[in-house]
C-alpha cells in the first residue's frame, strides 16, 4: 500500500514537471498572450472553434482561431488557464457556460455580459461580474429635474420632450443652439435711444404680435439637430420685419438654409454662426424664401454643411437678383430679400417691449442651462434644481430667439405657441 502510494506521488510529479517544461518550453506564446478576459469575454456571441470546425482534444497549440488582435483556442489545454479560450470554447467545446459569463437581471429578463440597453441616454452594459455598468452622461432629460421644477415654485412648469429624450445634454448644447456669444462687433454697436418716458408709457400686460399684424408673423421653424439658431432667428425677425414694414405686400418666410450654406464667412452653418454675420449677409446678398430653398436638416454628421444653391448680383441701387434657379423641383420664385441694416435696443424691458409694439418682433441672445430644455409654459428663469449635482450636469450654452410679445402668468394665453422647436416663441418676462 505504502510503495503503490509513493509510486503515484511519483507519478504526479513527473506529470507535474513535464507541465512546467512543456510550458516554458512550447507553450511561451501562449503565455506571453495577455489573459484575453480579464474584462469579460469581449465578443460572447461570436463563433471562434465553431467556425473552425470543432475543438481539439487535450493539448494542441496550433488548435488557434483570430480574435481580434490576437487568437483564442480551441483545445481541451486551454481549460487549465481559462484565460485563453476562445469566447465559444465552453458553450461549443464543452456544452456549458463560460466561467466568465455573468447574468444581470433587469425587470425580470436574464443578460448575459456584454448585452446593453439604453437607460436614456447612457449605454448600459452587462459586466462579467453580473452588475449592469453604464455610462454617466447627463442627459437634456432627466425625470427629477422635471420633477424638481414642477414641484417648486419657479413660476414655469417641466415637460419631456420625447425629440429630446435619450440625448446627451453635450449634445443638446452642441446640435439644438447655435449661436456664438455676442461679438464686437455687436458690443460696439450703439443703443438706439428711444424718445420714451418710462413713468408715463403704458405696457399692456399682455401683447401678442401675431394678433397685432395677423398673417404677417411666421410660425416658428424647427432647427432639428442643426445648431444654426444664429440662422433660424435672424431669418424669422427678419421674415416678420419685412411683411409688417410692406404692410403685407411681401410676406415672405426667409430661408435660414440660405443662409446656413452660403453665409460660410466666419460662420459655421450647424456648428453655430453669428447674428451680426447673418445681418450683413440678410442685408449685402439678401436670401430667398423658406419655399424655394428650404431647410434640409443635417443627416449624417449635424456638422456638415450643404453647398450653396443660391447666389445673387447686383442689379443696381443696391438691389439684387438671384442667379440660380430654387434648389427644388416646385418652387420658381426665386426673388431675393434684403433686409435693412439692424440696430441695438438698449437692455431696458420696457424699451424693449415697446420696440416689439411698434416695430414688430426683436431678436435676442440667451445663456441657455440645462434646465431650459424641459421648458412647458410659464415664465422661465434658471432654477437650482441641478445645483446638488456633478458639474457636467449643471452647463450652458448660447442661443439666439425671435421675441414676438409678453404675457401675463396665464398659462391659457402662452400654451398653443410654447413649442419647443427653436427658436423659441419666446415672450417677455414681466419686470420686476
Ligand atoms: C474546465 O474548467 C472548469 C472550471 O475550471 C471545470 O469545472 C471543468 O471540469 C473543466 N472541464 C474540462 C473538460 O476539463
Ligand atoms: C419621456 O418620453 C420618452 C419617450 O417619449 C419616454 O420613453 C420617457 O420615459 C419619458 N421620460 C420621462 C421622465 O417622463
Amino acid at each position: 500500500m505504502k510503495a503503490m502510494l509513493l509510486a503515484v506521488a511519483a507519478l504526479l510529479l513527473v506529470v507535474g514537471e513535464g507541465t512546467a517544461e512543456r510550458i516554458l518550453s512550447r507553450r511561451t506564446r501562449r503565455e506571453l498572450a495577455s489573459p484575453l478576459h480579464l474584462e469579460g469575454i469581449r465578443d460572447p456571441y461570436g463563433s471562434y472553434c465553431q467556425r473552425r470546425g470543432g475543438c481539439c482534444p487535450g493539448r494542441d497549440d496550433m488548435c488557434t482561431v483570430p480574435y481580434l488582435d490576437t487568437i483564442c483556442y480551441c483545445d481541451l489545454f486551454c481549460n487549465r488557464t481559462v484565460a485563453d479560450c476562445c469566447p465559444d470554447f465552453w458553450g461549443h467545446c464543452l456544452g456549458v457556460q463560460p466561467p466568465f459569463i455573468g447574468t444581470c437581471e433587469r425587470n425580470g429578463n436574464k443578460f448575459l455580459t456584454g448585452q446593453t440597453y439604453k437607460e436614456n441616454c447612457n449605454l448600459c452594459t452587462c459586466g462579467s461580474t453580473g452588475r449592469w455598468e453604464c455610462e454617466q452622461n447627463a442627459c437634456m432629460i432627466e425625470a427629477d429635474m422635471i420633477q424638481g421644477v414642477n414641484r417648486g415654485r419657479y413660476g414655469w412648469r417641466a415637460a419631456n420632450y420625447s425629440q429630446f429624450y435619450g440625448m446627451t445634454l453635450d449634445e443638446g448644447l452642441r446640435y439644438r443652439l447655435g449661436t456664438q456669444r455676442p461679438s464686437r462687433t455687436i458690443l460696439n454697436m450703439n443703443e438706439m435711444q428711444m424718445n420714451m418716458d418710462p413713468q408715463s408709457e403704458q405696457i399692456p400686460l399682455y401683447f401678442n404680435s401675431v394678433e397685432k399684424w395677423p398673417g404677417k408673423i411666421h410660425e416658428p421653424l424647427d432647427q432639428g439637430n442643426c445648431a444654426a439658431s444664429w440662422a433660424f432667428s435672424t431669418a424669422a425677425v427678419a421674415s416678420d420685419r419685412i411683411s409688417i414694414q410692406s404692410m403685407g405686400h411681401m410676406t415672405p418666410q426667409l430661408s435660414p438654409q440660405n443662409l446656413i450654406s452660403c453665409d460660410t464667412r466666419n460662420q459655421g452653418g450647424c456648428a453655430g454662426g453669428r447674428i451680426d454675420g447673418a445681418w450683413w449677409y440678410l442685408r449685402r446678398r439678401g436670401v430667398v424664401t423658406e419655399e424655394c430653398y428650404p431647410f434640409s436638416p443635417p443627416q449624417q454628421t449635424p456638422v456638415e454643411v450643404a453647398r450653396c444653391m443660391m447666389q445673387s448680383r447686383s442689379v443696381g441701387r443696391g438691389k439684387r437678383q438671384a442667379t440660380q434657379r430654387c434648389p427644388n423641383t416646385y418652387n420658381y420664385h426665386n426673388d431675393i430679400y434684403q433686409s435693412t441694416p439692424p440696430y441695438r435696443l438698449s437692455s431696458n424691458e420696457k424699451e424693449i417691449m415697446k420696440e416689439i409694439m411698434d416695430n414688430g418682433p426683436v431678436q435676442a441672445i440667451m445663456e441657455v442651462h440645462e434646465d431650459f430644455f424641459i421648458y412647458k409654459s410659464g415664465i422661465y428663469k434658471h432654477t437650482d434644481v441641478s445645483f446638488t449635482k456633478p458639474p457636467h450636469y449643471r452647463k450652458h450654452g448660447t442661443h439666439s430667439v425671435r421675441i414676438i410679445g409678453r404675457h401675463t402668468l396665464s398659462p391659457l394665453l402662452c400654451g398653443p405657441r410654447q413649442t419647443p422647436h427653436f427658436p423659441l416663441v419666446l415672450l417677455l418676462r414681466q419686470p420686476q
